[in-house]
């Protein structure tokens, strides 16, 4: 016999940025960060995991191709989920599997993203929290979202925030196993529903540095990033809930532009090499700052984020992005995806 199921979990976008780990192993931030969930048929990850009595070792395939899971974070997330796993039972297919069970049982996963790959949009962030979901519905662990945002976290540090719709904080915790390092919802995926994304897709150049290293160097190298985490950010995420509370588009777009150019600029004056690239679209998309129509931000690789606070204005917004800026994968600007539609 075999026992599968299917989960679906959509990628996060940081207004208030997680830069720097307290802990690499575990994976605890610096500070407490904000993101905003995108809708579940947009950029997202399906996993499928599967157990049966045939499987004789944990494999896992991503987009079609078998990756390995001997890692240190894949392997943390799975000993913390057979840990939690409880008594599964399905008496049409006489399948009964134990809590102890668990410990030798081993799963199969398959995990496809919706989204191109080579994009290098933050996939980790919804392939973890998938990934984790779906083990956890398998194992049949009860713990609530935030503990399992908790065991995501283990695995990609921004995955925790996927577990969640609408706004969500990941609050940096103070334990140091890690334990209160959980992410909660600040507002369902209702309360502001009228905000537009859009990303600017880059095709040919790939982070060039991944967001581990990149962060690593520059809690190692940067002079600036303890009063970023310590100073700057906790004021922020005050002023962040609140813009979000209120549906505050100017504050929230303001503070929103300026994180993304503080991490980006911290990032600029460490001594290594920057991991946020510089490219001509980032450059352009300056000129959107001031603009309180419009938000935008950058994860560590060169794609554009903008958030737009309605349609008409995401419309607009649209209509100059493709005039001054047409996609041309040549000028590294491939496509722009809004919600599920690519262009
Ligand atoms: C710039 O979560 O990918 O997107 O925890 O090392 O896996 P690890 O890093 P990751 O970093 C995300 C960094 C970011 C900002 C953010 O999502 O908050």
């Amino acid at each position: 016999w075999v026992l599968t199921v299917t989960a679906q979990t959509p990628t996060n976008i940081a207004v208030i940025k997680y830069w720097g780990k307290r802990d690499e192993d575990l994976i605890l931030p610096i500070n407490d960060s904000i993101s905003v969930t995108l809708d579940p048929d947009h950029l997202c990850t399906t996993t499928s995991v599967a157990v049966s009595p045939a499987f004789i070792h944990d494999r896992m395939w991503l987009n079609g191709k078998e990756v390995s899971l001997s890692g240190g974070r894949y392997q943390n997330c799975l000993r913390e989920l057979r840990s939690r796993a409880s008594d599964v039972e399905d008496e049409q297919k006489g399948i009964k599997i134990t809590k102890k069970d668990w410990e030798k049982m081993h799963v199969h996963i398959v995990s496809y993203n919706n989204f191109p790959t080579a994009a290098g949009l933050a996939s980790s962030a919804a392939g973890l929290a998938c990934l984790v979901f779906s083990l956890a519905k398998l194992m049949n662990v009860r713990d609530d979202h935030s503990r399992l945002s908790a065991i995501a976290r283990q695995g990609s540090g921004s995955a925790c925030r996927s577990l969640y719709g609408g706004f969500v904080k990941w609050i940096m915790g103070k334990e140091e196993n890690g334990s209160d390092s959980i992410a909660v919802q600040l507002a369902d995926e209702k309360h502001w529903d009228d905000l537009v994304i859009i990303i600017a897709v880059v095709s040919s150049r790939q982070k060039e540095t991944s967001s581990t290293s990149g962060m690593k160097d520059t809690v190692e190298t940067s002079m600036l990033i303890e009063h970023r985490a310590k100073e700057v950010v906790p004021k922020r995420i005050i002023q962040m809930e609140e813009a979000i509370k209120n549906r505050d588009f100017p504050a929230f777009a303001r503070l929103t532009c300026a994180d993304t150019i503080c991490v980006l600029l911290i990032d600029l004056i460490k001594i290594k090499a920057f991991t946020f690239q510089d490219n001509q679209l980032r450059r352009k998309m300056e000129s959107f700052q001031g603009t309180p129509q419009v938000a935008y931000t950058f994860d560590a690789g060169p794609n554009a984020v903008l958030i737009s606070h309605n349609r008409k204005a995401a419309a607009l917004l649209l209509q100059r992005l493709l005039f001054y800026f047409p996609p041309n994968p040549d000028a590294d600007l491939n496509s722009y995806v809004i919600g599920d539609k690519t262009i």
